[in-house]
């Protein structure tokens, strides 16, 4: 999506003209259009309901072919979430009718009570991400697709300057996030033999230049740092494992903080193995590693806006299969990870904390972080407890927690904290090794036995940990979202990371 800031005059004109409308006030927009917004209120069909689209085919000697409403709602309930929404909207019905480029007229009034800056955020987000489309490997065709809304002409009326300069803030800002959401929807997209884990680390690499060093550990590396954790799960497979480091460096930053993503780019459960029903959907066990790419493109690409972290913010992506063969780990084996600590693996398909763990060590040991946020695809309970919609938080640290639900606030990606209490720690303790990979099934809680074992590897690191395997997919359409990938968490990390 090309987003161009122009005067309101200049996106008057043309085959689709857009406009936002809120409930009983028919859209101030000057001149060249008075008389459009005269007939279409005239009509009685010019109504603000949420979502609602209503085309006006213009007489030829109109400023425009099409004036087109998309509704707000009541101007008091307009929030960021109903802007980004009718600007996905806005976006489909311009792709319905079938135009390269339409124009978008923003009054004051559709604001309703949202700052200028957040609303021009959400509007560019809304307008990127719902022009996404996940383009699948297929036969060509020869003929060159047909490219519809893919450019917008974005205009704001009556917001006065202060406002206008906030609002065109917002829209870089926007951009941004959509951008580097999308790079994270089409790396989470890829089916797993096209998205391995050492196309991952290509991917990361790519991202390399400026502020961001990116380096790759293989297997030999990850074994000469004891990461009997990680190299365990990947035993089975044969596509080789990689540990993945960004390094985004601030200057005068005092420290670092660690982005931890799971990065399993196929789940199978290992000899603990899956039921094949939705078995597919295991690609998805790589939104961690996502979001993670997602939020270090956006800082590549200029994210942090003059917001400046006092800390380095570092990458960690372990990406690897989790498959089945002739050497894989079996239930009952115990692995040593890189910190000491022995695993009882009880369960091969509880194999995100492994890995997880191990990276963690990696960032423990390297950096020695002010604080740790990892993301995973961690635990089909969490689904049961939260769905699609929100995902879960825990941790060891409230501050850090409430910073990144914070986060998740403004982007509206809520987030909904689980207890992580001694009690569940107790849980994870073996018989046969310090820690078992898996808590029995008598406790019940099973999100919060994923973030009880990590705890153990953390130590006393401020930490949050997000269980993302609801949100990674399968939510209901937000408009800007119609399925596959989500992209989740980008938007939440960008927000987090700017206000660090
Ligand atoms: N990747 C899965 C979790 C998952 C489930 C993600 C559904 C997305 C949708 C994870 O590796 C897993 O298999 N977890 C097990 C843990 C169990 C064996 C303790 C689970 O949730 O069943
Ligand atoms: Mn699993
Ligand atoms: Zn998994």
């Amino acid at each position: 999506m090309k987003i161009r800031r122009v005067p309101a005059a200049a996106a008057s004109r043309g085959e689709a003209v857009f406009c936002f409308v809120v409930n009983g006030r028919p859209p101030q927009l000057g001149a060249p259009l008075a008389a459009v917004v005269a007939a279409a209120e005239a009509s009685g069909d010019l109504q603000g309901k949420f979502r609602e689209v209503t085309v006006f085919r213009q007489p030829a000697k109109a400023a425009c072919k099409r004036f087109v409403v998309v509704g707000l709602g009541d101007a008091d309930a307009v929030d960021t979430e109903k802007l980004r929404r009718a600007a996905a909207v806005a976006q489909a019905s311009a792709a319905e009718l079938g135009v390269p480029t339409f124009s978008l007229l923003v009054t004051a009034a559709a604001l309703g009570k949202v700052a200028a800056a957040d609303a021009g955020q959400a509007i560019a987000e809304g307008l990127g991400l719902g022009a996404y489309k996940y383009a699948p490997p297929r036969r060509p065709t020869g003929k060159p697709a047909k490219v519809v809304a893919a450019s917008c002409q974005l205009a704001v009326v009556g917001l006065g300057k202060r406002d206008e300069v906030a609002f065109g803030r917002g829209v870089a800002a926007g951009e941004i996030a959509a951008a580097a959401t999308v790079f994270a929807r089409d790396l989470e997209n890829q089916p797993s033999n096209l998205c391995t884990p050492t196309a991952l680390a290509r991917a990361a690499k790519r991202l390399a230049g400026g502020p961001l060093r990116v380096k790759v550990l293989d297997r030999r590396q990850m074994a000469k740092l004891s990461m009997g954790a990680l190299l365990g799960v990947a035993r089975g497979s044969s596509e080789p494992p990689q540990l993945i480091v960004l390094e985004y460096r601030v200057p005068g930053a005092k420290g670092n903080v660690c982005v931890v993503g799971k990065g399993l780019t196929f789940d199978t459960g290992g000899i603990s193995i899956k039921p094949a029903g939705k078995m597919d959907e295991m690609r998805y066990d790589m939104c961690g590693a996502g979001a993670v790419l997602g939020l270090f493109h956006a800082l590549r690409h200029g994210g942090l806006q003059g917001h400046k972290p006092r800390c380095n913010l570092i990458g960690l992506i372990a990406a690897t299969e989790n498959t089945i063969g002739p050497s894989a780990q079996k239930p009952g084996d115990v692995v040593t990870a890189m910190d000491g600590h022995t695993i009882e693996v009880l369960n091969t398909d509880a194999e995100g904390r492994l890995v997880l763990a191990d990276a963690i060590c990696y960032g423990k040991k390297f950096f020695q972080p002010k604080q740790i946020v990892d993301l995973a695809t961690l635990t089909g309970a969490v689904v049961t407890a939260l769905g699609h919609e929100v995902a879960g938080i825990m941790g060891n640290d409230q501050k850090v927690i409430d910073a990144v639900i914070a986060a998740g606030k403004a982007a509206d990606e809520p987030l909904w904290q689980l207890p992580l209490w001694d009690c569940h720690k107790e849980q994870m303790k073996s018989a046969f090794a310090d820690l078992a990979n898996i808590n029995g099934p008598q406790h019940g809680n099973g999100s919060t036995a994923g973030g009880a074992f990590l705890s153990f590897f953390v130590g006393d690191t401020p930490w949050a940990h997000l269980d993302i395997a609801g949100t990674a997919y399968g939510s209901r359409s937000r408009d800007y979202y119609k399925g596959g990938a989500v992209g989740t968490a980008v938007r939440t990390l960008l927000h987090w990371a700017r206000a660090l």
